[in-house]
């Protein structure tokens, strides 16, 4: 078993490996011997998962384990589902001694977290992700939230799960447009701290290698977690790509999912900083012919006006400055704060 102890204000396990799924009862009792239990899932997931998992914790002496799903998709990681699953935990009379466990990707992981950070004022919850993406990102790190009308991820909190379970098999089943969404993290990873990761990325396929990079890319966010768990420095780095990603959401109505706009935003970033002198022209290039690679567009129909509305409307600014993400070398991201005006500016060298 691959096994990294993430070290936050909590400390707790990723167990990582090909057809670990099946023994997640067991992992939980370990964690939390006895307790009811929620299992917050989406439909897809659920049809797929949730009675396997259900049984499973049975068969480990939980008897009181419930279910909540949700229709799938970015539309639905609101404060209505939200409330929605709050409400369903009150209904179930769970307590502060009981667990919540997130089945699903990035959109249940996120909502999960945060219901069980403010369900009677926090909740132990376990992370069991299912698509690529949260496998190697959203998992892990703490970091829950839910969309406002004005942008993605508006309300949240810092809340650390008290385990994470990752079986790589389970990827098999998602389709290869929530795949390629894990691949523009799995990108984003090499370009901004490990060029040996991206290397493996040019010269391989991702698919045949998958639990060895999920094992990689979760030790990466530890080191940056470790160092930041709050977002106020190194961590921001895990956002390349991300403001001007985000604006595309939005821009799309979430048509475009996210990896794929992060992969346009890590593109445009690219383009307007070799345009600025910050990114070699070579290093932009085989990030650009990467993300080409597995798929992933590297550019979008939408003006530099719309594209920059949103984006300063992102949390990520501080009063008239934004903190953009850039490139010195494959391997090596810095942050770089800007005039907001500036945003504009590059993205239109970039787009
Ligand atoms: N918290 C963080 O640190 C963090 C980091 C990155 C992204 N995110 C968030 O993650 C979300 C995106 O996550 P995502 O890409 O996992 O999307 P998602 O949760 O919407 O899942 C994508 C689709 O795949 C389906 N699915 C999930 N697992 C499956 C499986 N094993 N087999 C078949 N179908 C499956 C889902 O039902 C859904 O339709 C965004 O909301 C983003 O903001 C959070
Ligand atoms: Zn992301």
């Amino acid at each position: 078993m691959n096994t990294i102890r993430i070290n936050a204000s909590k400390s707790y396990d990723v167990l990582v490996q090909n057809g670990c799924f099946k023994d997640a009862g067991r992992f939980i009792k370990n964690i939390f011997p006895e307790g009811k239990i929620a299992i917050v899932t989406d439909d897809t997931v659920q049809s797929l998962y949730a009675d396997e998992l259900v049984e499973n914790l049975k068969s480990c002496g939980f008897d009181d384990v419930f279910v909540f799903s949700f229709p799938h998709g970015e539309k639905s990681k609101n404060y209505q589902t939200l409330i929605d699953i709050t409400e369903f935990l009150a209904e179930k009379n769970l307590t502060r001694t009981d667990l919540l466990i997130a089945l699903g990707g990035g959109v249940v992981g996120d909502i999960t977290g945060f219901a069980a950070a403010i369900y009677l004022r926090g909740i132990k919850f376990v992370q069991i992700p299912t698509t690529f993406l949260a496998a190697i990102d959203s998992s892990v790190g703490g970091k829950t939230a839910v969309n406002l009308n004005a942008g993605k991820n508006l309300i949240g909190s810092f809340y650390q799960p008290e385990l994470v379970i990752c079986d790589p098999k389970m990827i098999d089943t998602l389709d290869d447009v929530y795949f390629d969404d894990g691949v523009a993290e799995a990108i984003k990873y090499g370009a901004i701290m490990d060029s040996k990761l991206f290397e493996l990325f040019e010269k391989s396929d991702m698919r045949q290698n998958l639990e060895k990079i999920i094992v990689r890319c979760i030790e990466l966010k530890n080191i940056v977690v470790t160092e930041d768990e709050f977002d106020v420095g190194l961590r921001q780095l895990l956002n390349f790509g991300h403001t001007i990603g985000h604006s595309i959401e939005k821009c799309s109505n979430f048509k475009i999912t996210h990896g794929h706009a992060v992969a346009i935003g890590m593109a445009i970033i690219a383009r307007g900083c070799v345009k600025l002198g910050i990114t070699p022209e070579n290093d932009a290039k085989r990030l650009i012919s990467l993300i080409e690679k597995y798929n992933l567009p590297t550019k979008c129909e939408f003006d530099t006006e719309s594209l920059y509305a949103p984006a300063v409307s992102d949390k990520k600014r501080t009063g008239g400055d934004i903190t953009v993400i850039v490139m010195e070398k494959v391997g090596g991201c810095v942050l770089h704060k800007i005039p907001v005006e500036g945003l504009k500016e590059l993205i239109e060298n970039g787009r």
